[in-house]
């Protein structure tokens, strides 16, 4: 299925691209940003993804636009090593997995297509199934509840470390079959959906990836320049809201998320025009099912200077990075 650009109007007129300005394309995917974006004025832009795979779909940008398109292949929390000191006019990311990945079976994405239980865009690092044969049941209970936002997470993991007694769990089908018995099938989802939604989020450290991304673009925008987020979890969109809301507000007093330690001192690094989240029109709603849960939000950096860190943005849920099982 070729990928369809979700919100590509919202995101262009958030955009307002002009010629000789420099874009970064955090999450290049099958290029449908990048060239409407190089098509609608005579700017350059930077495309990165983490996934190799991207790179045909990439070299076909480079030939058409030349000098203009380049790809980085990196995860986008990088952008602010991998360019340099090089500021740029914005910076766009569109979160999640694209619709090449979910149907490449090989790449284990999905729980309709039978395939090995992987699910790494960047295709290297520890898979799905490393975690579901790892994971102690209690982390596991964790992750689908957290990031899968599943209220049978328990009876999942359960089901997992019995069915793991008997033999690794290797592809999406054993996963999937697995939790099919163990929850049923109740409504119209599939009862796997969100287990399979958990793992990915997981694996490819998304929230993680999300957060440094925000703090990275806070470093490499120029002052007018605009950051623009389409996300698709709930989870996401909450980092993208809090993270413009505390850089763009004076924390009230005593606020425990106050960012420097003197309030006088606090000098708004975004602006945001818009208070709640852009979402899709009903005619984009017609035609494709996954810009359902997208939602956009936007903000426009000031000149004031970048501010710290801030870890309390990340939920507190079990992290890639803290374990050690990588095949
Ligand atoms: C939803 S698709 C983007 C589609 C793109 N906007 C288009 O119009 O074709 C997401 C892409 O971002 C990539 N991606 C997701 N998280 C990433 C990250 N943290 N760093 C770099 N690339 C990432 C994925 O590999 C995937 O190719």
């Amino acid at each position: 299925m070729m990928h369809y650009p979700v919100m590509l109007q919202e995101v262009l007129e958030a955009l307002q691209a002009k010629d000789g300005e420099i874009y970064v394309d955090g999450t290049f995917g099958n290029g449908g940003y990048s060239e409407a974006i190089l098509k609608s004025s005579s700017c350059r832009v930077v495309g990165l993804d983490q996934d190799p795979n991207v790179k045909l779909r990439a070299s076909e940008l480079t030939k058409e636009y030349d000098r203009r398109f380049e790809l980085i292949e990196t995860p986008f929390s990088k952008m602010d090593t991998v360019l340099g000191s090089e500021k740029v006019d914005a910076v766009v990311l569109d979160i999640g997995v694209s619709s090449m990945q979910l149907d490449q079976a090989e790449r284990g994405f999905s729980f309709m297509r039978e395939g090995p239980l992987d699910m790494r865009m960047s295709v290297s690092g520890p898979t799905a199934s490393d975690a579901v044969n790892n994971l102690s049941e209690k982390d596991m209970i964790r992750i689908f509840q957290i990031y899968g936002e599943e209220k049978r997470a328990r009876r999942a993991a359960q089901s997992i470390v019995h069915a793991r007694e008997n033999g690794k769990i290797l592809t999406t089908g054993e996963l999937a079959g697995i939790i099919e018995k163990a929850l049923g099938r109740t409504g119209k989802i599939h009862p796997a959906t969100r287990v399979f939604q958990a793992l990915r989020i997981f694996i490819n450290d998304e929230l993680g990836e999300l957060y440094r991304g925000l703090i990275a673009a806070e470093k490499i925008l120029k002052p007018g320049g605009r950051l623009i987020v389409v996300s698709f979890h709930s989870l996401e969109d909450r980092m993208v809201k809090k993270f413009v809301r505390r850089r763009s507000e004076r924390p009230s007093k005593g606020s425990r998320y106050m960012p420097l330690t003197e309030e006088d001192d606090f000098h708004p690094s975004f602006q945001v025009s818009q208070r709640s989240a852009i979402l899709p029109a009903a005619t984009e709603l017609t035609e494709n099912v996954r810009s359902r849960s997208a939602r956009l939000r936007w903000a426009i950096r000031t000149s004031a200077p970048a501010f710290n860190q801030d870890e309390s943005l990340m939920p507190k849920a079990p992290q890639i990075h803290d374990y050690r099982w990588a095949a």
